[in-house]
């Protein structure tokens, strides 16, 4: 069966100067190494949305998202930004869910479901991050993490839910840890949740595309994106070096030759 169109997309998260991000998008979009044709995203820190859509504006390929947006869509909510904000600045994506945000900014799944409700309420595409911790892991639960995590999202947003989104299995022992989860640990994950989505909408469970994040670099995103259903990668450290990000990108284009 033809594998999904692969998608790398680099989260920032909160790093970055406006040399950094000159640098890095000029890098990306110089044309020394062709990437195009392959479906780029980077979701820098917001303040440097407008800038970075304006850089990316020269490539055909790479497309702009935001780390977080909030539930509500406007009001007296001081430090937040609404999805039409976001909208505004040419962004395509928006993450929701990561575990960062699950962890230190107490976003329960219940949050995480309104957030993709919000999203997707807009004309954004929610890349929607789930994943288990080492301890989850370690007690053989990492399916019915999953499965809890992805049904938080169809209990809101009913079944089709996930036709209009990207979803990234982010083991969190994973994350900024060099601890990557080998090639078949994280198939496995993907095609579990593959099924999982399947049990709800056969269709859109196809179509989705899923995405790999956790320590993936210039190293192993070969064998990580050769895998079934793993269909790019979201990408945090390795994101931030241009020339391992553009290396990233470039095996992506090589597997979809
Ligand atoms: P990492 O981060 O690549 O640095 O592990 C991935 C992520 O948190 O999205």
């Amino acid at each position: 069966m033809a594998k999904r169109d692969l998608l790398i997309a680099g989260n920032w998260k909160m790093n970055g100067s406006k040399e950094s991000v000159y640098n890095l998008i000029s890098g990306v979009v110089d044309g020394t190494t062709d990437i195009s044709n392959i479906d780029i995203a980077v979701c820098p820190p917001s303040i440097f949305i407008p800038m970075v859509s304006e850089l990316a504006a020269k490539s055909n390929n790479i497309k702009v998202g935001a780390q977080n947006s909030c539930i509500e869509t406007s009001g007296a909510y001081t430090g937040e930004l609404s999805v039409q904000m976001i909208e505004n600045f040419d962004c395509k994506y928006c993450i929701i869910g990561h575990s960062e945000r699950r962890t230190l900014y107490g976003e329960s799944d219940e949050v995480v479901a309104e957030k993709f409700n919000t999203v997707q309420q807009s004309k954004l595409i929610p890349i929607l991050c789930i994943g288990e911790t080492l301890e989850e892991r370690e007690s053989n639960i990492t399916e019915q993490v999953l499965a809890q995590q992805l049904d938080a999202i169809s209990e809101k947003n009913g079944n089709d839910a996930f036709a209009n989104c990207v979803i990234a299995y982010e083991p969190v022992w994973a994350i900024g840890t060099g601890k990557t989860a080998t090639p078949e640990q994280a198939q496995q994950a993907h095609a579990f949740i593959r099924q999982h989505l399947a049990k709800i909408q056969a269709e859109h469970a196809q179509a989705v595309q899923i995405l790999y994040g956790g320590s993936m670099n210039a190293t192993n995103a070969r064998e990580l994106l050769s895998q079934q259903d793993i269909d790019g990668g979201l990408i945090g450290g390795a994101s931030l070096k241009v020339d391992d990000f553009v290396t990233i990108c470039q095996t992506a284009k090589e597997l979809s030759l």
